[in-house]
């Protein structure tokens, strides 16, 4: 869907109307329908993942998201956790996210300002149906997904996820990558599991069932959806595609493989541009993390190509893939030589970095768990405060600050911000992590903890591929990393075109769905 309109050749805001429905969706050849929720412009039209928004730098797009869906969700949630629940009990709370947009607080999708079928019912922080998405940030992919408190998680294993991508075509033409429809591709993946009716198999026991009747704090499944079709394959001419992998697994990591040898080129990561383009040979992604790549078809000396999955679940301690989530998908490619004009330039574009003698502010952020014997699962908190906790950061709309994410967890947590971008700088390993973490627990406060004194383990590069400008960045466990965020990053140097300082502000989290461990800003 074209998020703008051609007038007399120059590019138009355009309004859209995109819904939610509740309809049935085809993810295999050899399985019945499956019941999901899907956007779209009408039930008929609506999709897994949902439509791919095209938006044009600098041109506003404006969307009403409506909600269609019915009073019953189709999944087991969880009441027990702090959820959007209407008073009537009736409709299902949503709210829609962009990723990656840098827009204002009421248009953000907060996870308090859900609303339920025909707006009946709205959350605290609702503030209106309409939201304006200004694209004045760079060109790049972003991508939409709900997110309502507490429902963020089967809201989006239900379907409600889609790609967005900015563009401009006068600053990324001549760059030479491949841009047109058919060459350029969004690859959104996710993992699901299926019963053999057909529908999206969710355990519906939590891990500790008398005080979470339901909740499981990650999810995963054994079939990997492509584009809305388990394990597909895609027919591919000798020659270069783009592909945007959007990674939409609820807590999955992949680490996207070929088994032709094939190579990735990496030219962009989630809504920005690399300075150069670099070539791997495999590509980890945390929920919600893209990596928008380049594949040389033509250097592909087999017939067809398997994209593989190599990273345990969870991700980097747990089991290792097995058979089914090895794989993603097929490449059938065909045979004859096409000719290809797109090149892969020297250079991509290369945005300001950050300047740190700029910072105005400095902030540790530390991410762990709590554990008491009556409430397993664990907690997740930042600095010991629940989401519920009033307002933790107040940084100023276009300061930049650095702030050190401590990560105390056995996991590695995708850390995303909401309107801010930023660089990762480096990751340091904690040393005594124990005795940090018990001071940690105590005070919960990682500078009168000392956290200097620990910070002095290994030292971890940011891979080439990943030092430009992003908005989330893999958190590893028992280190310290170290991230330059700006607030926020818009294209042009002109005033904000909005108010940022507005309620219900911005949070940051950790995008894994489905722990939400998450604090506002404004
Ligand atoms: Cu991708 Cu706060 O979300």
């Amino acid at each position: 869907i074209k998020g703008f309109d051609f007038v007399d050749g120059c590019p138009v805001p355009k309004s859209l109307r995109i819904s939610m429905f509740h309809k049935k969706w085809k993810f295999h050849r050899d399985l019945p329908p499956t019941q999901v929720f899907a956007y779209g412009t009408s039930k008929q039209d609506a999709t897994v993942p949902g439509p791919t928004i095209e938006a044009h730098q600098g041109i506003s797009t404006h969307i009403k998201w409506k909600n269609h869906l019915p009073s019953k969700h189709i999944l087991p949630w969880d009441p027990t956790i702090p959820t959007a629940i209407p008073h009537t009990k009736k409709g299902i709370p949503t709210v829609v996210h962009l990723h990656g947009g840098i827009d204002g607080p009421e248009s953000d999708g907060h996870a308090t300002s859900w609303f339920t079928s025909r707006f009946k019912e709205r959350g605290p922080s609702w503030t209106k149906k309409t939201y304006h998405y200004h694209n004045m940030q760079h060109p790049g992919t972003l991508w939409y997904h709900d997110h309502a408190m507490g429902l963020t998680r089967v809201n989006l294993l239900a379907g409600l996820v889609g790609a967005y991508v900015i563009r401009q075509p006068d600053v990324e033409l001549p760059l030479g990558l491949p841009y047109d429809e058919e060459f350029d591709r969004p690859l959104v993946v996710f993992d699901r599991g299926f019963l053999k009716d057909g529908s999206i198999f969710m355990n519906s026991t939590g891990n500790n069932p008398s005080i979470h009747p339901q909740w499981q704090p990650e999810y995963f499944g054994d079939a990997i959806v492509v584009n809305g079709k388990a394990w597909p394959y895609m027919i591919v001419k000798r020659r270069k595609y783009r592909f945007r992998i959007i990674n939409a697994s609820n807590a999955r990591f992949f680490k996207f493989c070929f088994n032709n040898g094939l190579r990735f080129i990496h030219v962009a990561s989630d809504s920005a541009y690399n300075e150069k383009p670099v070539t791997i040979k495999d590509v980890l992604l945390a929920p919600s993390e893209i990596a928008d790549v380049i594949v040389d078809f033509s250097k592909s000396k087999s017939d067809s190509a398997i994209l593989c999955n190599d990273a345990p679940y969870p991700y980097p301690s747990g089991d290792p893939v097995n058979e089914a989530n090895s794989k993603v998908m097929k490449f059938v490619i065909k045979n004859g030589h096409e000719l290809d004009t797109s090149k892969i330039p020297r250079k991509l574009i290369d945005y300001p970095s950050p300047n740190l003698s700029d910072a105005s502010a400095t902030r540790y952020i530390a991410m762990y768990e709590y554990t008491s014997d009556i409430d397993e699962p664990t907690h997740l908190y930042i600095n010991g405060k629940p989401f519920e906790a009033p307002v933790t950061e107040t940084p100023k709309i276009g300061a930049t600050e650095i702030w050190y994410v401590i990560n105390l967890t056995e996991d590695n947590h995708p850390l995303h911000i909401h309107l801010g971008l930023f660089v990762a700088l480096d990751q340091t390993e904690l040393v005594d992590v124990d005795k940090f973490k018990e001071c940690m627990l105590k005070m919960n406060d990682a500078v009168k903890c000392k956290v200097d004194k620990y910070a002095r383990g290994k030292k971890i590069e940011v891979p080439a591929h990943e030092k430009g400008w992003k908005n989330v960045y893999k958190m590893m466990p028992g280190y310290v990393t170290k991230i330059v965020v700006k607030f926020s990053y818009i294209h042009s140097n002109d005033s904000y075109p909005f108010d940022a300082t507005a309620e219900p502000g911005y949070v940051y989290h950790c995008h894994v769905s489905d722990s939400y461990l998450s604090s506002p800003h404004s």
